[in-house]
């Protein structure tokens, strides 16, 4: 391993035997309990016992993986649930066997791996604290000089004499980031930590590993929350199936990543109404976005594109629309009376197309509610949950912002156009 290599990893590979029930019939929880009871009165024993010994199979949660992290570098592991990541930090913390393979590590290391792991559950959170910084071979001054610094981080003083087999999830993990954070580790192992804590404990501990990473130190950090992984690393290693997918910068790592994800199994960016409906009504809408499956690049051009079929031609026509993001809020909205662009006037097809020429929003999953109203501001139509689309924030200096993910924004240079095809 050459001289600033911190992880080195080679052929790494990790078989566990899974056990497989026999399929059961049963459908409901009702006959699953009546059939269990009547198979227990009839079945002999030994009978009872073949039918439920489970099938074994080899099943490799990680294979073949291979890759090198020089010393100071912060790198991302993501992919969907069950593609390895874990697995990975908890070979390369030592926790388990690599089946094959081999991993060399220089430097100290601390990980937080999952709430339960590194505190032992009848000491106290000071003692807790003693007993990790030991383990990360730190003499007594050492951690009492980092003491309460990690206290003040985790605010828990009022129970720090309590054994953290009491504390709440949160307060654990408050905790255990803490004191991995502040024992200054030269390799800092974090998987998903920021899940558990409250948003601003979240905020805070990217902040942290902002700081760890910044001193020189070597970061890896697992995350489904593709914005904290943008914010704090620069490398990412994509695993899916436990194989590595994808080993590059960030940015194409969570397009790539996000693009994937789309394809497989996420809801479109388009609407399509059913053939019975009738009355003025969104015969389609589509959202138009800078990449291609429903994904958006920061502050580039979008177009929200609806289809109208007007079978009752009016005055007074109107048709508006809100982006919404994953906790339901609305963050922006736009509409179009009909006195201010003419529509809605004939009847057949008519199509409104809201062009933002620099959509910045939050990166995150967002989706639409549309309004199609009347004379009298009667609405004709409502539709909502509608054309899903994900925006990232590539190549931009995220370190700088500070934004609260529900953000409203206003967007003021919308253009409307209107076609009657
Ligand atoms: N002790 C075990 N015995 C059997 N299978 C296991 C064991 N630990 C993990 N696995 C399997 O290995 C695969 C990878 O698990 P792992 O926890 O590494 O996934 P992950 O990428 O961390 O997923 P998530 O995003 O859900 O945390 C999964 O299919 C899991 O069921
Ligand atoms: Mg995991």
């Amino acid at each position: 391993m050459s001289e600033d290599i911190a992880i080195g990893v080679e052929n790494l590979g990790k078989k566990y035997i899974i056990g497989h029930q026999k399929p059961e019939r049963y459908t409901t929880l009702r006959d699953a309990i009546a059939n269990k009871l009547k198979s227990l009165g009839h079945q002999p024993l030994r009978q009872r016992l073949n039918n439920d010994a489970p099938g074994r199979e080899d099943f490799w949660a990680l294979k073949d993986v291979s890759f090198e992290i020089r010393q100071g570098q912060r790198v991302g592991i993501i992919g969907r649930n069950g593609a390895g990541k874990s697995t990975l930090l908890k070979i390369l913390s030592r926790i388990t066997e690599p089946t094959t393979g081999r991993v060399s590590i220089k430097g100290r290391v601390a990980s937080l791996l999952e709430v339960g792991t590194g505190f032992h559950p009848e000491l106290t959170g000071r003692e807790n604290i003693y007993l990790n910084g030991a383990i990360l071979g730190m003499s007594k001054v050492e951690i009492k000089r980092k003491f309460d610094e990690i206290v003040a981080f985790a605010e828990i003083d009022k129970f720090l004499d309590t054994p953290v087999k009491r504390y709440s999830s949160g307060m654990y993990v408050r905790l255990a980031f803490a004191v991995a954070a502040h024992l200054e580790p030269e390799i800092l192992i974090v998987d998903e930590v920021l899940a558990v804590g409250d948003y601003q404990f979240q905020k805070k501990c990217l902040g942290k590993m902002e700081d760890v990473a910044k001193s020189g130190r070597t970061v890896l950090f697992v995350s489904h929350n593709m914005q904290a992984v943008s914010q704090l690393t620069e490398r990412c290693v994509i695993l899916a199936g436990g194989r590595t997918h994808f080993d590059g910068p960030t940015d194409k790592a969570i397009m790539t990543y996000l693009v994937a994800q789309k394809e497989s199994f996420d809801q479109p960016a388009y609407y399509q109404a059913p053939p019975n409906k009738s009355g003025n009504h969104v015969t389609w809408a589509r959202v138009h976005t800078s990449e291609p499956q429903g994904l958006h690049c920061w502050g580039n051009p979008i177009i929200f594109e609806f289809a109208l079929n007007i079978t009752e031609p009016q005055e007074g026509v109107c048709f508006s629309f809100q982006v919404v993001n994953a906790h339901q809020q609305a963050v922006t909205y736009q509409w179009l009376f009909d006195s201010e662009k003419p529509f809605g006037h004939q009847a057949g097809k008519v199509i409104l197309r809201c062009i933002i020429p620099k959509f910045r929003i939050y990166m995150g999953t967002y989706k639409l509610i549309t309004w199609l109203s009347g004379r009298g501001r009667i609405i004709t139509e409502s539709l909502s949950d509608i054309c899903f689309f994900e925006v990232t924030m590539q190549s931009i200096v995220r370190n700088e912002f500070d934004w609260h993910p529900d953000a409203c924004l206003y967007i003021e240079d919308a253009n409307w156009e209107i076609y009657h095809p």
